[in-house]
């Protein structure tokens, strides 16, 4: 967990591991380092049991992430280019497909490949102060990093539009209004925020978190049959667990259960 990263630190907090974009100086633009990184950080947080949420953030009050690391796109070639759409789509499933829950701590811009990396999380908790956008087509390009097809899931159709044709960046308040985002605190309290609901999301019971966040991802990719059938094996499997007997207990007795990941 203490690994020395070039691009981002990790720190852990109790069962919360922290993720800090760390490149303030270029708005923790995402380069090509960055991207190795989160990959080894993500994977080194998936194998660690003692990690039970994940808050991803970006050094400094500017930004979260202002997109793609701009300056290596004029030597870029169309086979660089779609490697590195190939690269981050990679980075942002292995979050989707974390086992753990994971929260967009938004400090600041989300722009462009920032934007993608905070849909990719769970949940969003952006500073009053924070902007959010998909300025791509001002430089030619649309979204690489699943913006297009994700924006139409999360904000419907009519906002993706806004966002993706027009490259029009939200302020946090607009972006809460059409559920870009889910709460909108000052800056000062933006971390304690993050801690709280990370540390809720640290108390429930692992294997059924897992299991929603796959049947919720997945289920919406599929056609509904498929989902409904998925969840009924999940929702089967998790009577498999001594959470479930946790929860139940606990439940009777008016008590408040102790969820184990078991
Ligand atoms: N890639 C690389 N460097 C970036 C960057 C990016 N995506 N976004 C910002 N930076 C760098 C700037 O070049 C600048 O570096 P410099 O000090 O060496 O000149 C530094 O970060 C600060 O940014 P600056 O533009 O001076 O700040 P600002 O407050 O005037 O504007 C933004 C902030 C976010 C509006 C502006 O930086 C911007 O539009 N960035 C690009 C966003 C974008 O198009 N993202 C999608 C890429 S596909």
């Amino acid at each position: 967990m203490s690994k020395a990263y070039e691009t981002i630190r990790v720190e852990r907090e109790d069962r919360i591991a922290w993720i800090i974009l760390n490149r303030p100086h270029r708005l923790n633009a995402l380069n090509d380092v960055m991207m190795e990184e989160l990959l080894d950080a993500l994977t080194t947080i998936e194998n660690d049991p003692g990690v039970r949420a994940v808050i991803i953030t970006g050094e400094g009050d500017r930004a979260f992430s202002a997109g793609a690391d701009v300056t290596a796109f004029p030597k870029a070639t169309p086979v660089t280019a779609e490697e590195l759409s190939r690269k981050g789509q990679k980075v942002f499933s292995m979050i989707e497909e974390l086992s753990k829950p994971v929260v967009a701590a938004i400090n600041g811009y989300a722009l462009g490949g920032g934007l993608e990396l905070a849909l990719a999380c769970d949940f969003r908790i952006a500073s009053e102060h924070a902007e959010l956008g998909s300025p791509e087509i001002n430089l030619g390009i649309i979204p690489g990093w699943g913006g297009t097809q994700k924006l139409v899931r999360i904000i419907g159709l009519r906002n993706a539009k806004r966002l993706v044709m027009l490259g029009e960046r939200l302020k946090a308040e607009e972006a809460l209004q059409i559920g870009l985002v889910d709460k909108v605190v000052p800056f000062e309290k933006l971390r304690d925020e993050a801690m709280i609901l990370a540390q809720r999301l640290s108390e429930g019971p692992p294997i059924a978190l897992k299991y929603a966040k796959y049947a919720l991802n997945f289920g919406s990719q599929v056609p509904l049959e498929v989902g409904l059938r998925l969840e009924s094996a999940l929702m089967a499997l998790l009577f498999s667990t001594n959470d479930v007997k946790r929860g139940i207990e606990a439940f009777m007795s008016r008590s408040k259960p102790e969820f184990k990941g078991d």
